[in-house]
């Protein structure tokens, strides 16, 4: 079985010419202690106060992580420039009330933390993330939409082989991903799998917003994905994982005892073609920046 590329994180975060090569060959690349312990753990801590001030009253929006959609749902629809709650499939009993604590109940907080918040905003736009997304080599880098997971112990759910070009889709494709571990994520606790080379294997869906207003799957390519291929990604506390829009990437159902926080950021090239169809869409009150400032 393939390995995936890991390295020690470097310390201004440009990229080696040898993290690039094995980036393009294997569509994800590991490195380690990219961010320290201390600045995972203020993340966390922010998510926490701001998971403590919403109130699951308000809106009881549940993610199907399953197959990564939540469809004709406004809540999540128009989260696009905001930051708003996701519940886990298991959150709650049959009678409404939550099965655990509400910062064990969420699947994710999305989408527009690193434009929104100013604890948020710093860890997105650090010199050496700026650095690393530039080696990627984009022309004008900004960041789409940022997602806090946190893979809840006991109820974390499973999220089937899938591509994020697939709901960031722009033309040409341009959708990176930086994943970021704020807790240890390991086989046990449900980390990422990725299918190394399998970026190369095609767009396979499109999520998109029809003519009949609802979002929807289109199938590009229907043959699936080559079984038993994925390498587990194994990321200790401060690891940033970078992956390619089209790499396939997976991760089990989280019934340890242990969550598995971690935070994403998507970027894209501003100089691509961004559909009015994407599911995302944001506000011209807040436009798409990148990394400076
Ligand atoms: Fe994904």
């Amino acid at each position: 079985m393939k390995s995936l590329p890991k390295y020690s994180a470097p310390a201004d975060g440009q990229l080696s010419l040898a993290m690039l090569a094995d980036y393009h060959e294997a569509g994800v690349l590991i490195l380690e202690d990219f961010v320290s312990a201390d600045a995972c753990q203020q993340l966390q801590e922010r998510a926490l106060e701001l998971v403590n001030a919403f109130d699951p009253a308000e809106v009881r929006s549940v993610f199907s992580a399953i197959n990564q959609t939540q469809l004709d749902d406004s809540y999540f629809e128009e989260s696009g420039d905001k930051i708003r709650f996701f519940f886990e499939h298991d959150a709650f009993d049959e009678s409404g009330n939550l099965v655990q604590e509400k910062e064990h109940s969420l699947n994710k907080m999305g989408h527009a933390m690193h434009d929104l918040d100013p604890v948020f905003d710093a860890f997105s736009r650090s010199p050496e993330l700026a650095a690393a997304v530039k080696s990627i080599g984009f022309d004008d880098p900004v960041i789409i939409q940022s997602m806090y997971i946190f893979k809840p112990p006991r109820i974390g759910g499973e999220v089937y082989c899938h591509q994020d070009s697939t709901f960031i889709y722009t033309e040409p494709e341009s959708c990176v991903g930086f994943w970021f571990a704020l807790e240890d994520a390991t086989v046990d606790n449900g980390c990422m799998h990725f299918i190394p080379g399998g970026h190369k294997m095609g767009l396979k869906q499109r999520h998109f917003r029809g003519a009949d207003g609802h979002l929807t799957f289109e199938t590009l390519d229907a043959t699936p994905w080559p079984e038993g291929m994925e390498v587990a990604a194994e990321a200790a506390t401060g690891t940033l994982v970078i992956f390619n829009g089209r790499a396939p990437h997976l991760s089990s159902a989280n019934v340890s005892e242990k969550s598995r926080h971690a935070y994403t950021l998507h970027v894209i090239d501003k100089t691509a073609h961004y559909p009015a169809e994407n599911w995302l869409q944001r506000s011209p009150d807040l436009p798409l920046r990148g990394f400076a400032g």
